[in-house]
């Protein structure tokens, strides 16, 4: 695997691969990897010839200090969880050479896409995701991009972008990985106690039970969402939103049909967890 830490070491590596006719997926990422990035980069492996990992924790998209410093990383075992996928390139990158200190041109996304869920309570989250994923690209090169789809209005904003701004790569949305008791991956478990973990559960359980519902004749979004909050709230945590809107637009429904998505933000202590869920699939997870 090539270790790239700037911007002209990677442009060269790619520009080699790209002489040769190579096809370059790319997976950006904050490290703290998991299974879920890990799924991402087989998906890309599947596709491309080479596969470039960015790990940047973008401090732009933290609306908080205190969540940008408790945001867990260790370099080494990433390293490691990178070969055990063939990753090609790895590329890191210091905040000084990102974001110089006359930095000043952002990518604002505005709109529908991000009028609700994080959009609503996490402020300038999104620009600095834009702001960012547009530099990634620009940098990478690459053919296509992969994304997970736990982060739902994320990936709806980037596709939009992409296509907004004429910006030449395709990217793709993978599903969601679990663990077997059916708690969505995020580099933010790691950071839950032992309690919140147990209870963290009932997101997921809420939202199997909303499918269940759905799939039972219920298609007031008001009635499943408010026993959803019921039933995480039971749960000990803080419920930020949950709202059902339509996959595309993201616009808020009132009546459920198949291309509604749920969508959960609770904090249980104070880790933030998002999960979501399209009613026309399947809940991957039973619950007794
Ligand atoms: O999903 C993430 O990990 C981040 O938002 C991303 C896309 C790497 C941008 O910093």
């Amino acid at each position: 695997m090539e270790l790239c830490r700037s911007k002209t070491e990677l442009r060269q590596l790619i520009a080699a691969w790209k002489r040769e006719g190579l096809r370059i997926g790319f997976v950006p990422t904050m490290g703290a990897l998991h299974e879920g990035h890990l799924s991402l980069m087989r998906a890309a492996r599947q596709e491309c010839d080479r596969i470039v990992v960015s790990i940047y924790v973008n401090p732009t998209q933290f609306d908080r200090k205190d969540d940008l410093d408790a945001y867990p990383h260790d370099p080494e075992r990433d390293r490691d969880l990178l070969k055990t996928v063939s990753c090609d390139a790895l590329f890191t990158i210091n905040n000084e050479d990102m974001y110089p200190d006359d930095f000043s041109t952002w990518v604002i996304p505005e709109g529908s896409l991000v009028g609700g869920l994080c959009g609503k309570s996490r402020g300038s989250h999104f620009k600095g995701v834009t702001t960012i994923v547009t530099k990634l690209f620009n940098i990478v090169g690459a053919h296509k991009a992969f994304f997970g789809q736990k982060d739902y209005q994320q990936f709806a904003i980037i596709q939009r972008m992409v296509r907004d701004l004429d910006i030449p790569i395709e990217v793709a949305s993978c599903p969601t990985v679990r663990e077997a008791d059916g708690l969505a991956l995020s580099s933010r478990n790691q950071l839950l106690e032992s309690t919140h973990r147990e209870r963290s559960l009932a997101i997921a359980k809420s939202l199997a039970w909303a499918t269940l519902s759905f799939r039972a004749g219920q298609k007031k979004a008001s009635l499943i969402l408010a026993e959803m909050v019921k039933r995480i709230e039971e749960a000990g945590a803080k419920v930020d939103y949950i709202e059902a809107v339509d996959c595309e637009s993201l616009a808020p429904k009132e009546t459920l049909d198949d291309q509604s998505v749920i969508a959960v933000a609770a904090f249980f202590g104070a880790v933030r967890l998002i999960d979501n869920h399209i009613l026309k699939d399947d809940f991957p997870v039973q619950f007794p």
